[in-house]
């Protein structure tokens, strides 16, 4: 079998390089890779690559995810969450190729305090959940077989993260202040890149599993509580924190360009079920990616 990554440099799409290398015969590409174009800045040169190729399974872990920056670059965002998207699964239907492909909490307005599920109305409140949507719309439109998986809050022990910058203020600052009206689910991209690989071995034997699936780790806190946790444990490991204190604001607080949903909750039933798979609480991940980078 042979897979196709793009993305691979990013947090998901560098745990996917481990988790999807026992899978078969992978080819990982970035943006700026040599080999083959692999640019989603230029979706119309992305066909070329996947006729090329000519994979199995086209996993694509890209994305324009800076989330403010989108509102002002409307244009590239939707490029790379939409337009590229929907070529790759346009090329990939023409190969009768499994497309892998990763969305976001952001479709919905985050009304509400009930978990969603995938076919709960959705309704972005920025440019990067508008083009992410549209993304997933024009996956389901191109008539092949895909997985469409929708998470949040996004962590890896590569490269910077929101466990990382709190420890580094909880070491500087007497006291924080952080959000507590967003609540979510941290989602480990190791987590993520595991649950893939299992849900592509699932789906290649029986296509009928092909669709959009909510995929997250159990339970849920705010920001507030996912810094208090980040320190608490690293107080536990030894690490001297001056922090004495992590303070309740709202999002209103900080001023952002692009608007976040207040409820981020994801009920991952679906997924759970489809792919008998168990996803575990979101402080397990967090704690031994803590471990990991005190260590
Ligand atoms: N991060 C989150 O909290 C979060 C939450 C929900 C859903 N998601 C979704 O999960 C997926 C993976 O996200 P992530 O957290 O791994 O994102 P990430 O760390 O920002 O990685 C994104 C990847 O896309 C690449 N990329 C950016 N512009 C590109 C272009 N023009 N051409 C080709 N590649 C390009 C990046 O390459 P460079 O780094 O070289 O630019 C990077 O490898 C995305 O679909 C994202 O929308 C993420």
């Amino acid at each position: 079998m042979k897979i196709l990554l793009l993305g691979k440099g990013g947090q998901v799409g560098w745990e996917l390089q481990r988790a999807l290398a026992p899978l078969g015969e992978l080819v990982a590409l970035d943006h700026d890779s040599t080999d083959w174009f692999a640019d989603f800045s230029q979706p119309e040169r992305l066909a070329d690559t996947v006729a090329a190729i000519r994979p199995d399974v086209v996993v694509n872990a890209a994305a324009h995810t800076a989330v403010d920056k989108a509102e002002s670059e409307v244009d590239l965002a939707r490029r790379i969450n939409a337009e590229a998207p929907a070529v790759l699964a346009k090329a990939a239907a023409d190969l009768g190729a499994l497309l892998v492909h990763y969305s976001t909490d952001y479709v919905f307005d985050g009304s509400g305090a009930a978990a969603r599920d995938e076919s709960a109305p959705t309704a972005p409140l920025s440019v990067y959940g508008r083009t992410k949507l549209e993304g997933e719309e024009a996956i389901a439109r191109a008539g092949g077989a895909y997985l469409i998986l929708r998470t949040s809050w996004v962590y890896a022990a590569r490269g910077g993260n929101f466990a990382k910058t709190m420890l580094r203020l909880g070491k500087e600052r007497d006291r924080l202040t952080v959000i507590d009206d967003q609540v979510g689910a941290p989602t480990g991209a190791e987590l993520l890149a595991d649950a893939t690989a299992h849900a592509i071995r699932a789906t290649l034997q029986d296509r009928s599993k092909s669709g959009l699936y909510h995929l997250v780790a159990g339970g849920e806190t705010s920001w507030n509580g996912y810094a208090r946790f980040v320190l608490e444990q690293a107080r536990a490991l030894g690490v001297e924190i001056k922090a004495v204190a992590v303070d309740a604001v709202p999002t209103t607080a900080f001023a952002t360009p692009a608007q976040r949903p207040l409820n981020s909750r994801l009920d991952t039933t679906k997924f759970q079920q489809a792919f008998g798979l168990v996803l575990p609480h979101w402080q397990a991940g967090v704690e031994r990616m803590l471990r990991e980078t005190l260590s």
